[in-house]
């Protein structure tokens, strides 16, 4: 796992966040943490404060409130929350702790990615050592009353899990599946507790806002993605790996950073995500303009685009959970569609009827999973409309 750029997160002091925290109240960290205007890391960019907020403002009948660190991270393409996870895991772990102050939270899960089995044993010593410290368990560094602990629980390989509420049914020991929204996880999530699910990346820059104060942290970034981003920059790079940038970075600094120059496209947010030409390399990263969880996949001069889209949407075929007839169908068909344009089967009317599925799935899919598997496809007819039509037969 190569770290291309010094981490700003781990650049604060350990736990000096949580004593930050702890010397607040709860409502006034919920404050901070909204002043700072961070935004969920995970990609859908949810605003933290309102998060917290909400969770603590929901009726718990039993006392009970959960923290969630999602660690499932299994869009293709990101890999920097693995990172967060081998190298700085105590940051996640105060995260976790800071938060369960926020919304009066007494137990924490950290939903590890199966495939990250082999970071399990570091974590639990992790706990075990924060346990000693009494940074977690009962009364945390001497605060009457506050007692949280976590425990960590693993996935099983599927996508689908990472969507919050599939992963809380996973929790419970069900099918991973994404539930019905009314009513949120803030409200019912756990066990019907408030529930907040975070981001790996999230809850490591918590204690950097509270230890450095939201100034800081709005202080850097545009004006609608605060703070620094880290990415995940993988595919045709001479240095691929984890690199932290201010949001409103450009594709073509990111490009020059990481060794990538002579990209065709960058796929910006994974296999969800949408595949950006060279004449938008000026576009920047963030909320406002390109948005992405963390994964950039660069695409060399001699890729395929149609190749990466019928990769794309295989996966999308593998892992859509089925329980929605757009995602469950329209997944194939955009996946037959792609072949018969390799093939130079597929004439404009068919292209317009797959391009207008993409929307339909979009606008009708239950979770973000069937919301998002159109994007690179859609992308693709939208902004190299001469690469598509060269393969369409007129
Ligand atoms: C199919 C799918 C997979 C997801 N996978 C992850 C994941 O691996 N990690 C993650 O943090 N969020 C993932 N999310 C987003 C979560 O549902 C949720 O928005 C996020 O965990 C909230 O944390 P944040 O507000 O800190 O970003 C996924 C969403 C979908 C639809
Ligand atoms: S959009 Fe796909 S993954 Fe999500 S609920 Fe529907 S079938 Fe399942």
């Amino acid at each position: 796992m190569i770290i291309r750029t010094p981490l700003t997160l781990a650049s604060v002091h350990p736990d000096i966040g949580l004593r930050v925290a702890l010397a607040r109240t709860p409502a006034d960290v919920v404050e901070q943490v909204t002043r700072s205007g961070i935004r969920g890391r995970g990609g859908a960019g949810f605003p933290t404060g309102l998060k917290w907020r909400l969770a603590s403002e929901a009726p718990a009948p039993d006392g009970r409130r959960h923290v969630v660190c999602n660690a499932d991270e299994g869009e293709p393409g990101t890999f920097k929350d693995r990172a967060l996870l081998s190298v700085v895991p105590d940051l996640v772990v105060e995260g976790m702790t800071i938060a369960a102050w926020a919304i009066g939270a007494t137990s924490g899960v950290v939903y590890l990615r199966g495939e990250y089995v082999y970071l399990r044993d570091e974590l639990e010593s992790c706990l075990a050592r924060r346990r000693a410290a009494g940074l977690l368990g009962n009364d945390i560094l001497g605060t009457p009353g506050f007692c949280f602990d976590i425990h960590i629980r693993l996935g099983s390989g599927a996508y689908v899990c990472g969507e919050e509420t599939a992963l809380l049914e996973s929790l419970e020991g069900r099918r991973g599946e994404p539930r019905n929204r009314f009513p949120y996880p803030v409200v019912r999530g756990l066990y019907q507790a408030p529930t907040i699910v975070n981001n790996v990346e999230t809850l490591a820059w918590v204690p950097a806002v509270l230890a450095r104060g939201a100034d800081w942290f709005l202080g850097i970034g545009t004006p609608g993605s605060s703070g620094p981003k880290l990415l995940s920059v993988s595919g045709d790079v001479a240095r691929p790996g984890v690199y932290e940038f201010p949001f409103g970075v450009t594709v073509r600094a990111v490009l020059e950073a990481s060794g990538g120059e002579d990209a065709r496209a960058v796929v910006v947010g994974g296999a969800s995500g949408v595949c950006v030409p060279a004449s938008d390399f000026s576009r920047g990263i963030s909320y406002e303009d390109l948005c992405t969880g963390g994964a950039i996949i660069v695409l060399g001069p001699h890729r395929d685009l149609l190749d990466v889209a019928e990769n794309f949407l295989e996966f999308f075929v593998d892992e859509s959970c089925g329980q929605c007839t757009p995602c469950r169908l329209g997944n194939p068909v955009l996946l037959e569609g792609v072949r018969s344009l390799k093939r130079g089967e597929c004439g404009p009317e068919r292209l317009g009827e797959l391009r207008r599925l993409g929307h339909t799935m979009k606008d009708a899919s239950k979770c973000g999973l069937g919301q998002s598997s159109p994007n690179f496809f859609l992308s693709l007819v939208d902004r190299f409309g001469p690469e598509i039509s060269d393969r369409v037969p007129v």
